[in-house]
């Protein structure tokens, strides 16, 4: 039978016993990792959240009981022992940080047992990741996920820290909502009191941050779960928790200098690695430009280059239909990859397919100055000299080119780029290349909806020098809106916002919204917005995104207790479920079948 407390208490954390404790006596708890038993004398390797400590039992030293209980140990079980800390005999073990002592057991206490776990409890598991989500809680046991959620709480601590120190008020806001569609698709959550409407979950605080600006609480800052119902990757889960913040009487460098001092503080303390400040920054334009990607990767180059001008005048089809439509011919330097079988260069054509491209064009220089092609052949060797020439191509090279409308060739060729870099093996989990991208163009068109929708949120600012556009040309004009980008993710965003109500007038109608439809979403901000608002600007950063790159994670869902699926289920409790059609008649919901 398992044995309780009693009184018993824990003097130390396995690993926290050390060299210097020999000759104690203390008591430690835990889960068996394993047990061996060698006849007369059994070894017991025991488990917390701190590492691993080897136990010793003889019957000499803890008497026929507590031996005879430790006879019957096994894994997963939890015990308690008390006993002495001695070096440790049978030669050191260098993969504990416990490894050169260990404890003789005086007593145990079998604290409860464990039936055998579906899998076992060890770093880099080869444990299927369905099999260990649907025991999540024993696969939270495991040491690399204990260790990256310790370090998740180490950020949130700091950052706390961080921020109060800063003169940020932590203040929570509520998380049943209503519902103002833009974005993302929102959670709802039926009322019961007024049946047939709904509240939302919030895809952010963004609305309450900046009321709480409106009433003078000028630095705010929250931990706050988000729910976005839209498509999981491996960055993005349904709920999430960014890291939001939002100041008053500031403008952008405000807003970027307080967060780069953050991130230079979370970096240095926690992984001992100095970031250089000010960090980069780069305009939208130039990022699409050079890396075809709002969020750029720097930590290789590959940059990708306009040949447009270059090709206007050969009889290449592809080339100059794109150039009719407006489009442009842009090509990457696989430098050194021109000899890439014929299969392979084939793969990064579907690969560039999958993007939206029609096609991928290439031109591998071969050492002995002749090229090997897919359109060599309607262009002159003049041309295609100054082709090679305008993307640096030497002998060995490989050149690709996509042409197409500027959206998807940026698209294609930043996807490559990074396809590219994957194949190389160039990306390295411990190089971190920071950047800020400015400038993002305030709206973009929708040809879904058929009408210009924000491209941050509606409440983003205009750059001042481009608001005379925004009739003539609006989608020319861009926003005081800003990225934080580590290694090609988008760590966190946030924008100026709009303080003056003839500009916010003016966004709504851009967007399409009628001054009826506007009150009737955005209404209670607006009227806020009536009695004395601050200039005011934020940020958010996804905080799972930033503790799976600090840990070196390729998933948040590494860095996340209990995540959920790519169909937004959690295996372990088995949500969404149906519910008790008692349930369903309280709210006035009726299922209609498939
Ligand atoms: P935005 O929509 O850019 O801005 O979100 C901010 C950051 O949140 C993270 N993020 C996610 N992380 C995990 N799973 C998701 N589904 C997910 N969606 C977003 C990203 C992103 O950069 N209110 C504004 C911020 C502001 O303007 O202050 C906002 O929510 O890292
Ligand atoms: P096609 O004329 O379709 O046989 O294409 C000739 C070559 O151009 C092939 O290598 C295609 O992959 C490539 N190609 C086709 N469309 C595009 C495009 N939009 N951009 C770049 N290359 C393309």
């Amino acid at each position: 039978m398992s044995e309780s407390m009693l009184g018993l208490k824990r003097s130390h954390r396995c690993t926290e016993v050390r060299t210097e404790n020999v000759g104690e006596i203390i008591t430690v708890m835990g889960w068996v990792q394993k047990s061996r038993n060698k006849g007369g004398i059994i070894f017991v390797d025991l488990r917390d959240r701190s590492g691993i400590l080897q136990i010793i039992f003889e019957e000499s030293d803890c008497g026929g009981e507590s031996f005879a209980k430790a006879e019957k140990l096994r894994s997963e079980f939890v015990i308690a022992v008390t006993g002495k800390v001695e070096k440790r005999q049978g030669g050191v073990n260098e993969n504990l940080v416990t490894g050169d002592i260990e404890v003789r057991a005086e007593s145990l206490r079998i604290l409860s047992e464990s039936d055998t776990p579906p899998f076992p409890i060890e770093e880099n598991s080869k444990t299927k990741e369905e099999l260990r989500l649907k025991y999540r809680f024993l696969d939270l046991r495991r040491p690399d996920i204990q260790k990256n959620l310790m370090f998740r709480s180490k950020i949130a601590i700091l950052t706390r820290q961080f921020l109060a120190d800063e003169g940020f008020l932590e203040i929570e806001t509520p998380t049943l909502i209503k519902s103002t569609p833009e974005g993302a698709r929102d959670y709802l959550v039926p009322s019961r009191v007024h049946p047939g409407t709904f509240y939302a979950l919030p895809q952010s605080p963004q609305l309450f941050k900046q009321l709480l600006m409106c009433s003078g609480y000028d630095r705010y800052f929250q931990i706050a779960r988000c729910y976005r119902d839209e498509d999981l990757r491996a960055d993005r889960q349904p709920e999430f928790t960014q890291i939001d913040m939002e100041l008053s009487f500031v403008d952008v460098e405000d807003v970027l200098d307080v967060n780069e001092r953050l991130i230079h503080k979370l970096f240095k303390e926690l992984l001992g690695i100095e970031i250089p400040l000010p960090l980069p920054r780069m305009t939208w334009i130039e990022a699409m430009n050079r890396f075809g990607s709002d969020k750029p990767d720097l930590r290789f180059g590959m940059e990708l280059k306009d040949v447009s001008q270059v090709v206007k005048d050969c009889e290449f089809a592809v080339f100059k239909g794109a150039l009719e439509n407006g489009g442009s011919v842009r090509g990457i330097n696989a430098e050194g990859k021109g000899n890439m079988p014929r299969k392979k260069i084939d793969a990064l054509v579907e690969f560039a397919k999958g993007f939206g491209a029609k096609g991928l064009a290439y031109l591998a220089v071969l050492e002995d100055g002749t090229y090997k092609s897919s359109f060599a052949k309607f262009m002159t060797e003049e041309q295609l000299a100054a082709l090679v020439k305008a993307m640096d191509g030497k002998p060995g090279d490989l050149l690709l080119f996509a042409a197409d409308k500027n959206k998807v060739v940026w698209d294609v060729l930043g996807n490559l780029r990074l396809e590219l870099a994957r194949q190389a093996d160039l990306l390295k989990k411990d190089d971190f290349k920071f950047l800020w991208v400015t400038e993002f163009p305030l709206l973009e068109y929708s040809e879904e909806q058929g009408r210009f929708v924000a491209m941050h949120h509606p409440f983003t600012m205009p750059m001042e020098e481009d608001w005379h556009l925004i009739d003539s040309d609006p989608g020319a004009v861009r926003a005081k809106a800003y990225d934080i980008v580590l290694n090609g993710t988008e760590l966190g965003g946030g924008s100026v916002r709009i303080h003056q109500s003839d500009i916010q007038s003016k966004m709504f109608e851009v967007l399409g919204f009628t001054p009826e439809k506007a009150q009737e979403q955005f209404g209670f901000l607006l009227e806020a917005f009536k009695y004395g608002v601050p200039p005011h600007a934020g940020l958010a950063y996804g905080f799972d995104r930033v503790a799976m790159l600090m840990v070196g994670a390729d998933n948040i869902r590494d860095v996340i207790a209990f995540p959920k699926v790519k169909d937004a289920s959690c295996l372990m409790t088995e949500a969404p479920t149906p519910v008790d059609p008692k349930q369903l008649e309280e709210l006035r919901i009726e299922v209609r079948g498939e």
